[in-house]
This record gives structure tokens, sequence and C-alpha cells, in this order.
């Protein structure tokens, strides 16, 4: 049995969430769209699934029951987008919103996500060197991931070293083709990716059951 084979077996499922507000004119998004579409033909079809945000929501009306129930088929969660002020673009900003609800993605019975693996691969437009205290973007890029790893710890995730592409303008055809080729060899081999068996697991983030007071009804009821 293939290695592949084998992962899909174990039901590591791979979930591509890939958001650019205009692909057409994307220089490295969208041959890693391609790179992770290209996953959905055998063999890997069975468990790689990728889901281009705006695509699928041009109107921003997201069917959030889908989305939950195709994360709910994933143990990896990847994230793929360009950065956008130090940031997410706003269609996976609302996904984050909606779909990571209350109760589902975390808070009292909030488990739906718990034990999976969070994966972002970004790309930028300044160069490394920019992410610098004494350049233009002034912090190391790191400092900019506190809210994508603790999204992920709330959610019982475990945030696994990003993918990054600085300098994305300036890269070369050959560059971006070897990016996009890297990353479609980690999207078909996923788990068996070294690093994890080093990975700590993901720390414990309980919400208290009382963080939000009951709905009046609720109220009502217990009284
Ligand atoms: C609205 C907007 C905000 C951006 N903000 C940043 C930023 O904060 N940091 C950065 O390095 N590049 C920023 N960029 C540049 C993009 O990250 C860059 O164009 C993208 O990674 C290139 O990928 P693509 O070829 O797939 O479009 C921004 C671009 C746009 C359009």
């Amino acid at each position: 049995m293939s290695e592949i084979a084998s992962s899909q077996s174990a039901g590591a499922g791979v979930l591509v969430i890939a958001a650019h507000p205009a692909i057409a004119h994307s220089h490295v998004n969208r041959p890693l769209l391609k790179a992770a579409q290209s996953l959905q033909a055998p063999p890997a079809a069975a468990r790689v699934e990728v889901r281009d945000l705006y695509r699928l929501y041009p109107d921003y009306l997201i069917d959030v029951a889908a989305e939950q129930a195709a994360l709910a088929r994933a143990r990896l969660l990847v994230w793929q987008h360009p950065i956008h002020w130090y940031s997410m673009p706003p269609l996976m900003k609302l996904w984050l919103d909606e779909v990571l609800a209350f109760g589902w993605a975390y808070g009292p019975g909030g488990t739906a996500l718990r034990g999976k693996d969070l994966w972002l691969v970004a790309s930028t437009g300044g160069p490394e060197e920019s992410y610098r205290p004494d350049s233009y973007n002034r912090y190391f890029f790191d400092a900019f991931m506190p809210p994508y790893e603790q999204t992920a710890a709330l959610c019982g995730m475990r945030f696994l070293p990003p993918m990054l592409l600085h300098g994305a303008h300036r890269a070369t055809p050959q560059q971006v083709a070897e990016h996009a080729r890297v990353y479609a060899e980690r999207l078909a081999r996923y788990p068996d990716w070294p690093e994890l068996d080093d990975m700590d697991p993901c720390p414990e983030c309980e919400v208290p059951a009382d963080v939000r007071p009951l709905p009046d009804d609720a109220t009502a009821e217990a009284a």
C-alpha cells in the first residue's frame, strides 16, 4: 500500500480553505490553489477537499452548515491566503466569525475541532528582510502570528509551522512553481510530516461555562 493510501485509511482528511479577493491577478496563490485542486483527483481525491471561498461565496453569504460539515471530515485544516494588512482577507475573517461558532468550535460543548491540525499557507508582498525591527514592517513576521495561534488553541487545534512565501511580487516563476510543488507534496503526505512527531500538543484553553449569560428563556426555565 502506498504512503498516501495508508494515511487515507487513517482518516487523515485535508481541508484547504483558500481565500483571495482577486485570484485572476494572483501571481502566487493561484498556482498554489491549482496545486491543491490537482489533489482532488485520484489517488488523493478521497481525502483532499479544496474550498475556494471567493468563488463559493461571491455574495459573502457563507453556508455555515456546509463549512462545518467539511471541517468535520478533516483532520488537517489549511488556511491559504495572501497576507492583507498583517492578517487575512475579509471573507476569510467572516468565515472564522460565522463557522467557528461558540458551543461548536470553542466554549462549553464546543469540541468539533479538538485534536485537528491547523496549517497557515500565506504569502506577503514584503520581503523577509522587511519584517525586521530596523525595516519598514518593524516586526519579525512571527509577531503577527498570535491571533492565528490562539484561534487554533481556543478550538483545541495544533498550530503547525506556517508555510510562507515572502516577497511574492518578486518571486520568479521557478520559485513559485517550486513552492506550489512542495505545498502539494505536503498536502498529499500529511500526516507523514517528520516535524509533527516533536510538536507539543495543543494547550488546554477551557472557556468557563458561565462566561456568557444564559439566554432569557433558559434563565426562566432554570428558575
Ligand atoms: C489590501 C492588501 C493588503 C496587503 N497587506 C499586506 C501586508 O500587510 N503585508 C505584506 O507583506 N503584504 C501585503 N499585501 C501584499 C500581498 O500580501 C501580496 O500582494 C500577495 O501576497 C501576493 O500574492 P498573490 O500573487 O497570490 O496575489 C497586501 C495586498 C493588498 C491588496
